[in-house]
């Protein structure tokens, strides 16, 4: 490889891994979704029904053990809480609800970094938890999580 080749080479390979790293996409910082989520606590599900919410599915939630340190609700959450909601399909055979295919993820992170929303970092994932699909987390989540800012954007309350 010629030395202009091989330049032009490096820099290529240096988009492709700023861009797989999610540094590119519309100057957000990239929210991994946790492989470990299924084995944190449960907090609470949600089915709604209706195909025009925007939330339709039967959703999971889940926290890891930062998140659920908090010690009061209301308080603000300590660095690193995170919180995963699974969506599934809803099926309902005869009024008995159950979870179908999964449809996707949602993921919120503290953090000091996500400042411009809150303090929280939000994502959603495709079903198979791959693609990330939020382009304009401050429009799309941050928004509508604004409605609870006196619980530090956290809608769920653990459901004993
Ligand atoms: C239209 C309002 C709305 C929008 C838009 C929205 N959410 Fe939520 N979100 C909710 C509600 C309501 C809940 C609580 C559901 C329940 O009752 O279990 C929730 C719950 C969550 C949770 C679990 C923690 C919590 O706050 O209870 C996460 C994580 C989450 N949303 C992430 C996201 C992400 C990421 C986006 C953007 C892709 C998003 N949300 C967009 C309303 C919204």
């Amino acid at each position: 490889m010629t030395g202009k080749l091989h330049q032009i080479f490096v820099a290529a390979l240096a988009i492709a891994g700023l861009i797989g790293a999610g540094v590119v996409s519309a100057g957000q910082k990239k929210v991994d979704l946790p492989k470990d989520h299924r084995s944190w606590k449960h907090v609470r599900s949600t089915v709604i029904h209706d195909k025009n919410n925007p939330l339709f599915g039967f959703l999971s939630i889940y926290a890891n053990p930062k998140a659920l340190k908090t010690p009061k609700r209301d308080a603000p959450y300590s660095e690193g809480s995170t919180f995963v909601g699974i969506f599934h399909d809803v099926v309902d055979k005869g009024g008995i609800m159950t979870q179908g295919k999964r449809l996707k993820y949602v993921v919120m992170t503290k953090g000091s970094q996500y400042e411009s929303t809150g303090g929280w970092g939000f994502e959603a994932y495709d079903a198979e938890g791959k693609t990330a699909l939020v382009k304009d987390a401050k429009a799309e989540c941050y928004q509508c999580h604004t409605q609870v800012i006196s619980t530090d954007y956290v809608f769920s309350k653990f459901v004993k």
